[in-house]
C-alpha cells in the first residue's frame, strides 16, 4: 500500500481573468520510504500540487476535487479541525519555497524549531533538549539554538527551516524547491543532508523542484509536469535515461552538463497560459512530433511497468 495515494487532483484558481487550471487531473502515489521528484518548469503547478496535500489553500480557489489518501485513510474527506490537529506538521510536513527567507527575525532559531512541540504540551526542557538533538542531526553546530536568522547563513537558516519540519516526526516530508536559493556548493550539501534523512529516518519525500538533474540524485521515481498535468512517470533512470515523452526528451537535452562539448538545447515556445491551455496534448504547440492526432487528448500509455507517458505516438505500443 502506498504511504500518499493521490487520484484525479484538481486545483483552479478564480481570478478575474478568468479560471487559472493549475492542477488538472494529477494522479500519482508514493511508496513507503521512497522519493518520488516532481519535475517541471516555473509556473507548471508544481507548489498548487503541494498545497492541495497540505490542505493549504489561498482564497480563491474555485474548484478542489479528486482524492488524496493518506496511510490508507481518505484526507480530502476529513474535517478540516482533524486535519490540522492530526495530520499536518504531525504526519504531513512540507519545506516551503523559499522558507528560509521567511523565518521570523526577532526569534531564536532553536525557539522556532522548538515552537510546535511546546504549542502541542511538550514541556519545555524536553522541547529544548529534542530541537538540540534534531539540530545535530540536520548538521548544525548545538551554538546555533539561540543565535536569531541574520546571524546565520543560507545554508545553515535552509538547514534550520528542515529541522523545523522535522520536529514533529512527520512520515511524508514535502519539500518544495529545497535548494534553489543556494549556491551549487551549499546546495550539493543540503542534498546530502536530504539523502541522510531519507535513509535514517525511512522518511517518504515529495521533491519538487525544475531542476532533474539535482532531484537525480535523491529520487527513486519521477513524475514530469506540464501545464498542470503528468505527462510521463516512471523510475528515476527509465525517465533520466530513456524518456519517452518528447516533452521529457526536450527537458532533459535543455539541462547543462559540465565538461562536455554538448551545447544544451532549448524548448522553443513558452509553456502555455493555464487560463486557456491548448485543446488536446498540452504540448502540442511546441512539440517537434506534432500529427493529427496532438489536437485531442491522449491516453496515459504503460510502456512498461516502470513508465508511462501521455503521448499520442506510443498508439501503437502493445
Ligand atoms: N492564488 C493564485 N491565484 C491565481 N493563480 C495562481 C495562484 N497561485 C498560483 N497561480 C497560478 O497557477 C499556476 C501554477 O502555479 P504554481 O505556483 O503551482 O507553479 P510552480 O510550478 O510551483 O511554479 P514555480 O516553479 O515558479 O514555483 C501559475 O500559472 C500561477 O501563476
Ligand atoms: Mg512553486
Amino acid at each position: 500500500m502506498p504511504i500518499l495515494d493521490v487520484r484525479n487532483l484538481k486545483l483552479h484558481y478564480s481570478t478575474e481573468r478568468g479560471l487559472v487550471h493549475a492542477v488538472d487531473d494529477v494522479s500519482f502515489s508514493i511508496k513507503e520510504g521512497e522519493a518520488l521528484g516532481i519535475v517541471g518548469e516555473s509556473g507548471c503547478g508544481k507548489t498548487s500540487i503541494a498545497i492541495s496535500i497540505m490542505r493549504l489553500l489561498p482564497r480563491n480557489v474555485a474548484v478542489y476535487s479528486g482524492s488524496v489518501s493518506f496511510d490508507g485513510g481518505e484526507m480530502m474527506q476529513l474535517p478540516a479541525e482533524e486535519f490540522r490537529s492530526s495530520i499536518r506538521w504531525k504526519k504531513i510536513a512540507m519545506v516551503f519555497q523559499g522558507a528560509m527567507n521567511s523565518l521570523n527575525p526577532v526569534l531564536r532559531a532553536g525557539l522556532q524549531v522548538a515552537e510546535p512541540l511546546i504549542a502541542n504540551g511538550t514541556g519545555k526542557s524536553e522541547a529544548e533538549r529534542r530541537t538540540r538533538e534534531l539540530l545535530h542531526l540536520v548538521g548544525l553546530p548545538t551554538e546555533v539554538f539561540s543565535r536569531f536568522p541574520h546571524e546565520l547563513s543560507g545554508g545553515m537558516k535552509q538547514r534550520v527551516v528542515i529541522a523545523m519540519s522535522l520536529i514533529m516526526n512527520p512520515k511524508l516530508l514535502i519539500l518544495d524547491e529545497p535548494t534553489s536559493a543556494l549556491d551549487v556548493s551549499i546546495q550539493a550539501q543540503i542534498m546530502n543532508l536530504l539523502k541522510k534523512l531519507k535513509r535514517e529516518l525511512k522518511l517518504s519525500t515529495l521533491f519538487i523542484t525544475h531542476d532533474i538533474a539535482l532531484a537525480s540524485d535523491i529520487c527513486d521515481r519521477f513524475a514530469v509536469l506540464y501545464a498542470g498535468q503528468i505527462i510521463e512517470s516512471g523510475d528515476a533512470d527509465h525517465i533520466l535515461l530513456a524518456p519517452e515523452h518528447p516533452y521529457t526528451q526536450k527537458l532533459l537535452s535543455s539541462t547543462p552538463r559540465l565538461r562536455s562539448e554538448y551545447k544544451p538545447d532549448f524548448i522553443s515556445g513558452a509553456p502555455p497560459d493555464l487560463m486557456t491551455p491548448p485543446v488536446g496534448c498540452r504540448f502540442h504547440p511546441r512539440c517537434p512530433y506534432v500529427f493529427e492526432p496532438c489536437k485531442t487528448d491522449p491516453p496515459t500509455y504503460s510502456l512498461s511497468e516502470l513508465q508511462e507517458s501521455r503521448c499520442w505516438l506510443h498508439l501503437n505500443h502493445q
